[in-house]
């Protein structure tokens, strides 16, 4: 007997990405200008591999699950313009570490965006495999990797991203949003405000009524809908892909940036 919807969801809970201390980490080391752009650089770049359905709705209903289609489509609909609210959030961020501030325009998306991937390579650029052109670590690729299946259409690959779905919901609606705001919000470190303009990111997503809670009911009725004793095993494998590869970006942006690295750095600065 597979594992039964109750069951995949208890699985993401008790995974170490779920309850991972990145954000903790990020609100109690107040890292500098540098660190905070490095950081923004490579959970915008992952988020941005998660926007696109690319086929994946569409291979959903070629199984005959329209409902279940539609519930994605949903999804990814509500995804759009995320990527410049994104960019507006990490640049108002970005200025008040650094008064009177770096980005004069926080609405220039392009602008913001290079100026992180300046950050990050600075940082991470010495990093094993890390790529110069992209500014993506090795880590940060292979996560985004996992949404490349979405282009493929047969059955075994739609099931798989089924699963993907469902642990990305999942950990955006507990662990990364919420994460954000208390790194972000609830720190005080920035003087920022759920109801500030720039913020309006993580107001759009946190909370009840924000778009994770959404797409987390939509990701769990789609699975639930097309759990069976074949599908569990495909379903199960993209949630593990899912949840170990952000896992392993976590834990080197946690290393390099706000613990072993950077911290100690700082603090040896400042004895
Ligand atoms: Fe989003
Ligand atoms: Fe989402």
């Amino acid at each position: 007997m597979g594992k039964t919807i109750d069951e995949i969801v208890e699985f993401i809970r008790n995974h170490r990405c779920y309850s991972h201390p990145i954000f903790n980490n990020w609100a109690d080391v107040n890292p500098p200008t540098e660190v905070v752009g490095a950081l923004f650089h490579q959970i915008q770049r992952f988020c941005a591999s998660t926007r696109p359905g690319e086929n994946f709705p569409t291979a959903v209903k070629n199984l005959g699950l329209s409902n279940e289609s539609s519930l994605l489509q949903e999804i990814v609909e509500s995804e759009e313009d995320h990527g410049p609210h994104l960019a507006t959030m990490a640049g108002f961020i970005m200025n008040r570490t650094a008064p009177p501030g770096i980005f004069a325009d926080l609405y220039d998306r392009d602008a913001v965006e290079s100026k992180l991937k300046e950050y990050s390579d600075q940082l991470l650029g010495s990093l094993p495999g890390y790529q110069q052109e992209s500014g993506l670590t090795t880590q940060c690729r292979r996560a985004r990797a996992v949404f490349d299946g979405r282009k493929r259409t047969d059955a075994e690959s739609t099931y798989r991203n089924l699963g993907t779905a469902l642990a990305l919901e999942i950990i955006s609606n507990r662990q990364l949003i919420p994460g954000e705001k208390h790194c972000l919000i609830d720190s005080g470190l920035y003087a920022a405000k759920m109801d500030d303009p720039e913020m309006h990111y993580l107001l759009e997503h946190w909370g009840e009524i924000g778009a994770e809670q959404q797409h987390e009911k939509n990701a769990i009725a789609a699975v639930a809908s097309v759990l069976n004793e074949s599908t569990e095993p495909l379903i199960m494998q993209g949630v593990t892909e899912f949840l170990d590869s952000l896992t392993s970006l976590w834990d080197v942006l946690d290393a390099a940036l706000l613990q072993s690295g950077y911290k100690t750095e700082v603090a040896r600065a400042a004895a």
